[in-house]
């Protein structure tokens, strides 16, 4: 059999390894002088706007939401087409997840169903950006600044994608970055929040060790019940040096999305993501196509594992938050978000990552050619239907 081939994976260099070994070395290798580097480094990427880093964008999203004071009695707008974080997040501060569904092509969050759920107890909009397609933050401001709430943008699978010509980040509210080794960049494991100024920044770096403040007299004090989110060196030191090579990670993943484009168009007849117009500064993350599965005769698990029976790793981004043991809580059913629901139901993402080649994607399109091409084979008459 072939090299398996993994869904998702980063790639280190040597240099980057020997950096990180020069920093264990060192003798400091908690938070210090390369988190401080990476953050400028992240500031400069992010229009000169304050950024801190984290452990995750998990911690970052945490943070974010307790910098807005959002708790009990509060209501955050979110996407239930979304990873598991976002409510976690919402609803460990105390406050009410409200689900809406997502645009049926870009997967984004549709802002008219979120005008539509604004009330007195809302607070913020946490919406989510969909690899190849930005939540229009145009759009999303003007709602925002209208009804006075804030925004925590989870830019988690977008670092380095840019609306108007602007990198993420780089305008808006509060903007959450993963560094998940699925991710465009990793530090293993990390995250950043950028932040509107100087005293959110100083927040942040509060909120992010234990909510504890250093007063005049030399001792400490702690007025909030803060985590313990600081990234250590070691981990920002691979940070800065993926942040480098960035660019050249986001230009194969783009040549890689192509290939899935041109191969995927017409064979076989998956629904794919919308195909952003050339160098319109998106970023490809993830390639998620949706199964014709009313005319496959096959569940999705059984196309994975035939996938993963030909070494060919896939995944399932995302499941419908609102459906899920928490998001049923709130009193959410089948049905009512009925795009999330479809998406979830037969979304499958496809492996993409900046050491794939192309041959790995048209190794990948063949797999799902062929095994889609699979015959059904109709019952013998008088025998049950088939199983879908
Ligand atoms: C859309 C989205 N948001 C947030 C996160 C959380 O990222 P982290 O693992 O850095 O906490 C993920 C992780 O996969 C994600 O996919």
């Amino acid at each position: 059999m072939k090299q398996p081939l993994k869904f998702a994976s980063p790639l280190l260099d040597e240099a980057t390894i020997a950096a990180a070994a020069d920093v264990l070395r060192s003798g400091h290798i908690t938070s210090g002088v390369w988190v401080e580097r990476f953050e400028a480094a992240l500031s400069e990427f992010c229009g000169a706007r304050p950024v801190r880093a984290v452990t995750s964008a998990t911690a970052a999203m945490e943070i974010a939401l307790q910098l807005c004071g959002i708790g009990r009695g509060d209501e955050v707008i979110t996407c239930a087409q979304s990873f598991f974080a976002v409510p976690n997040m919402i609803v460990k501060q105390g406050a009410t997840p409200v689900f809406v569904d997502c645009d049926p092509l870009t997967r984004n969050i549709d802002l008219a169903a979120v005008a539509a759920r604004i009330g007195p107890r809302t607070r913020a909009i946490m919406p989510t950006h969909w690899p190849g397609s930005l939540v229009d933050l145009d759009a999303l401001y003007a709602l925002a600044r209208d009804r006075k709430l804030r925004v925590i943008e989870d830019a988690a699978l977008v670092m380095g994608s840019t609306f108007n010509g602007r990198p993420v980040g780089a305008v808006g509210d509060l903007v959450s970055f993963s560094f998940h080794p699925n991710k465009n960049m990793t530090s293993i494991e990390g995250g950043a929040l950028v932040v509107n100024d100087a005293d959110e920044a100083k927040r942040v770096e509060v909120l992010r060790f234990h909510g504890i403040e250093r007063l005049a007299d030399g001792t400490r004090d702690v007025g909030f019940p803060g985590g313990k989110f600081n990234l250590p060196d070691v981990n920002a030191r691979i940070g800065l040096a993926q942040l480098e090579r960035l660019p050249g990670f986001l230009s194969q993943r783009r040549a890689l999305a192509e290939r899935y484009f041109a191969r995927l168009a017409t064979d076989p007849a998956c629904v794919l993501p919308p195909r952003p117009a050339a160098g319109d500064g998106q970023t490809w993350n993830m390639f998620c196509i949706l199964l014709p599965l009313e005319r496959m005769r096959m569940s999705r698990q059984a196309f994975r594992d035939a996938l993963a029976a030909r070494g060919i790793a896939t995944g399932v981004s995302y499941e419908a938050l609102h459906l899920c043991t928490l998001g049923r809580r709130f009193g959410y059913h089948r049905g009512d978000l009925p795009n999330t629901e479809r998406i979830a139901d037969s979304t499958v993402t496809l492996p993409l990552h900046a050491g794939m080649t192309l041959d790995d994607v048209d190794r990948v399109c063949d797999a799902c050619a062929e095994i889609l091409a699979v015959p059904r084979t109709e019952p013998a008459s008088g025998s049950a239907p088939a199983k879908r």
